[in-house]
């Protein structure tokens, strides 16, 4: 925060359920449903779509995996991952729970093998026999996987006939499948699961998902440019200085560090949601909200993007490893000392990035991107610093001395968005000394004040519109390959280039301080959120 702030008087009233489209009935097939991502994150957002009564009494869940349960034990399990869940406020409410759990169902298979499909089919088809309240048998697949199960088990959906291809969106019962992170783990990899997975469903089947996407402040991106005239004409070259985007996360790897060390903060946080908030923050208008007039234009501006070489790698980009440290009065492990870390790992932690999107709208404007884990404080935004005004009169005030205009997308925490500008301090004493005292101030949009109520946790989002057949907020096949092309070539220079250490930065700090050169370089410096 840069000074006093000017609170936005709260216009917007509180959203209605009645305004939100109920989902179509459906079985949710999930593949992985013991795994952690089901049960923080899917079951929750299953939870609160039946409590806002958005779920139809169609739904039905079929949890697979290879652990041995049955329907009882299952809802058990799916039971206390609600109850302990920290986004369903409040604690569970019976009534709800009661109409979910008879909607769950289990199946034990092992999905890498061909021949146990037969055993995911009988279950499904029960489900549909024994569903009273509709015959409309859509089935949604959704691969709550480790990524080397992709490939297995979008062959063996289809080639077991579960999953037929559609090609026409609007054919009935749907049948559509979501996908999660990381798509591939290098351009060519995602090249060759997008192609096995277009050789066997339509595109309008695939849902790639990138949780970002659902965050309310995120598709506020596009509301804010081009549902008000007054941001969009300053919205290019001749009035911004350069855009910060910024992803820091306080917490580190925890139980995950097998998983990082194979991917690193770049796979981890820049190919997917870094990349789309930069493709949102820098697209032109689309055409219109659907998904493909806005894919179009995310996927354009991606390729816009100019290549990072061996040439300008070491100059622009900077990668760091969280060194042990104390946090709050607690010692903390350092990267290397992560569980399931190698001890001269070099895989990064963090990265800054500074990009130049090569078209008529941004030409010379940086666009300086960074992420890390183990940061001074969980902050997601992104900032568009505006240029100085081009003359100033206010007596002995130099342009570098005053705060430059800013305007903040917050993503999280507390989102919103917030606008800095100079104001005259009262009382200074203008005709004595002909000076005006100026100083910043902030005015302050939160989503939660004006709406009295915290924003639905990106899967709610994302699961209805899947549900709904709603596909703006996922990736589309050559946009994700646009986002590999912009990190793939420093993957592979970081790779082969790998000294046995890297620059480390302290836990709770800002990152290292080679990534503050990047900015001074250009007379920036990074926000301290
Ligand atoms: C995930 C990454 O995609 O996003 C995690 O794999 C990261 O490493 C998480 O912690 C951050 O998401 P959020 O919603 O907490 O900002």
């Amino acid at each position: 925060m840069t000074g006093p702030q000017i609170a936005i008087t709260p216009r917007a009233q509180p959203r209605s359920p009645a305004k939100y489209t109920c989902s179509n009935p459906c079985t949710m097939i999930t593949m992985g449903a013991m795994g952690d991502l089901t049960r923080r994150k899917l079951l929750p957002a299953i939870y609160q779509l039946a409590r806002e009564k958005l779920l139809d009494p169609g739904f039905r869940m079929l949890g697979v995996a290879r652990d041995e349960g049955d329907d009882a034990s299952f809802r058990a399990g799916m039971k206390k991952a609600a109850a302990e869940s920290d986004e369903i406020p409040g604690g569970l409410d019976e009534t709800v729970w009661t109409w979910l759990e008879g909607r769950l169902f289990y199946c034990r298979s092992d999905f890498t093998k061909p021949e146990q499909y037969e055993t995911i089919k009988s279950a499904i088809e029960k489900i549909e026999r024994e569903r009273t309240e509709t015959k409309e048998n859509n089935r949604l697949y959704y691969l709550a996987v480790p990524p080397s199960l992709f490939e297995p088990i979008l062959t063996h959906i289809s080639e077991s006939g579960i999953a037929p291809k559609i090609t026409d969106a609007k054919q009935r019962p749907w049948v559509r499948i979501v996908i999660e992170k990381p798509f591939g783990r290098s351009l060519e990899t995602a090249q060759a699961l997008n192609t096995l997975v277009l050789s066997r469903f339509g595109e309008t089947q695939v849902y790639r998902i990138d949780h970002y996407l659902g965050k309310e402040t995120v598709q506020n991106i596009l509301v804010l440019r081009f549902a008000n005239a007054i941001f969009e004409p300053l919205w290019n070259r001749q009035w911004i200085s350069h855009v910060q985007i910024t992803a820091a996360e306080e917490v580190g790897v925890e139980r995950r560090g097998g998983y990082y060390e194979e991917a690193g903060v770049v796979r981890d946080m820049f190919q997917n949601h870094l990349m789309q908030l930069l493709a949102l923050t820098a697209m032109e208008a689309p055409a219109s909200m659907d998904a493909n007039a806005v894919r179009d234009e995310k996927a354009k501006v991606l390729r816009s993007v100019r290549w990072l070489t061996p040439h300008t790698i070491p100059t622009d980009t900077v990668r760091a490893q969280y060194a042990a440290g104390t946090l709050d009065g607690t010692k903390v492990a350092g990267y290397r000392q992560e569980e399931s870390v190698a001890p001269n790992s070099t895989t990064p932690t963090y990265a800054a990035v500074r990009l130049w999107v090569d078209n008529w709208r941004w030409e010379g404007v940086p666009f300086y991107l960074r992420s890390g884990k183990r940061m001074a404080s969980r902050v997601s935004e992104i900032a568009i610093q505006f240029r100085e005004p081009p003359r100033l009169m206010f007596g002995h005030h130099t342009k570098t001395e005053l705060t430059p205009n800013v305007l903040v997308m917050r993503v999280q925490p507390n989102d919103g968005v917030s606008l800095t500008f100079e104001v005259k301090v009262p009382g200074a004493a203008v005709a004595l000394t002909n000076e005006v005292e100026v100083a910043p101030v902030d005015m302050n949009f939160s989503y939660n004040e004006a709406f009295g109520e915290h924003s639905a946790p990106a899967y709610e989002t994302l699961l209805l519109d899947v549900m709904i057949g709603e596909a703006t907020l996922f990736t589309r096949s050559d946009e994700v390959e646009a986002a590999w092309r912009v990190v793939d070539p420093l993957l592979k220079y970081w790779e082969e280039q790998s000294p046995r250490q890297l620059p480390t930065y302290p836990v709770g700090s800002w990152g290292p301080k080679e990534a503050d050169h990047l900015l001074a370089e250009h007379g920036f410096a990074w926000r301290k959120p």
